[in-house]
């Protein structure tokens, strides 16, 4: 899969991802990272790409040309890739912004079905609106907080993304068994030693007994996604044993408090 970001500062977002998984994904060639900096699309003998917003107020805005260019070369250099027949492709393009649709596993999960991602990122006050309407199709938000531009979220959209694309993990399935799959969360995990200040390691995990094993585990899914993310069990998918022993579970939390 191909990562292509139109950015003011492409060091930041190779720098941000050359190292540790995702390091190792470009080098085997698995993913590849393609930088596009905006202020290259300047016509500005001073390389300027901001201006003062019209209507007046604080800030500047990034100007519409300088974007939309670099766009265009983008686009070309992605369909000079490709096979014939791609003179009408419109290629998937995010807008990280905090007015965009939050996102999530699931929205990583469609991403990495694509061939090729652009993301967009802004700074200052934004981006003339203009250009945004003619090239995103997606805007999309890390969350309710705002950033000084986009390059970290572009960041963090790319390492979620990567990540499922087959082979970036070691192992194939450890993306598929994990927090927010089924909207649960992911139950606890202990390594060496047994006895650590005091704290046993869950007695079930030594047993061997696989079915026990599994059996515990997602228990603790539950209760943990309960106890720390409530909001997502309403989606989660349990089955009627499952619902018992949540239920059970509650009452013997809320005896406990009680008490
Ligand atoms: N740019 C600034 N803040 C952002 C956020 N929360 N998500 C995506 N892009 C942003």
């Amino acid at each position: 899969m191909n990562f292509h970001v139109l950015t003011l500062f492409p060091d930041m977002i190779m720098q941000g991802l050359n190292t540790s998984i995702i390091g190792r994904a470009i080098e085997k060639g698995l993913i590849s990272i393609n930088t596009i900096n905006i202020r290259d699309f300047s016509e500005d003998k001073h390389k300027r790409v901001d201006d003062y917003p019209y209507g007046g107020g604080a800030g500047m805005v990034i100007k519409a040309e300088p974007v939309y260019k670099a766009y265009e070369h983008l686009v070309n250099q992605i369909k000079q890739s490709r096979p014939e027949g791609f003179a009408e492709y419109k290629p998937r393009l995010i807008y990280a912004t905090p007015q965009g649709r939050v996102f999530s596993q699931t929205m990583a999960e469609e991403f990495a079905r694509l061939d090729d991602l652009i993301i967009l990122c802004g700074h200052y006050e934004g981006i003339d609106e203009r250009v945004l309407e003619l090239i995103v199709t997606d805007n999309v938000s890390i969350g309710d907080y705002v950033l000084t531009g986009g390059e970290l979220p572009a960041m963090v959209m790319i390492d979620a993304v990567a990540r499922l694309i087959p082979g970036v993990l070691n192992n194939d399935i450890s993306s598929e068994f994990e927090s927010l799959r089924d909207n649960l969360l992911e139950y606890p995990q202990y390594t060496r030693p047994e006895l650590f200040m005091g704290m046993k390691v869950p007695e079930v995990l030594l047993s061997g007994h696989h079915a026990n094993i599994e059996a515990w585990r997602r228990e603790q899914s539950i209760i943990r996604t309960y106890e720390r993310r409530p909001d997502l069990l309403e989606k989660a998918p349990l089955n009627k044993a499952e619902s018992e022993f949540l239920k059970k579970y509650i009452n013997q939390s809320q005896s406990d408090t009680e008490q």
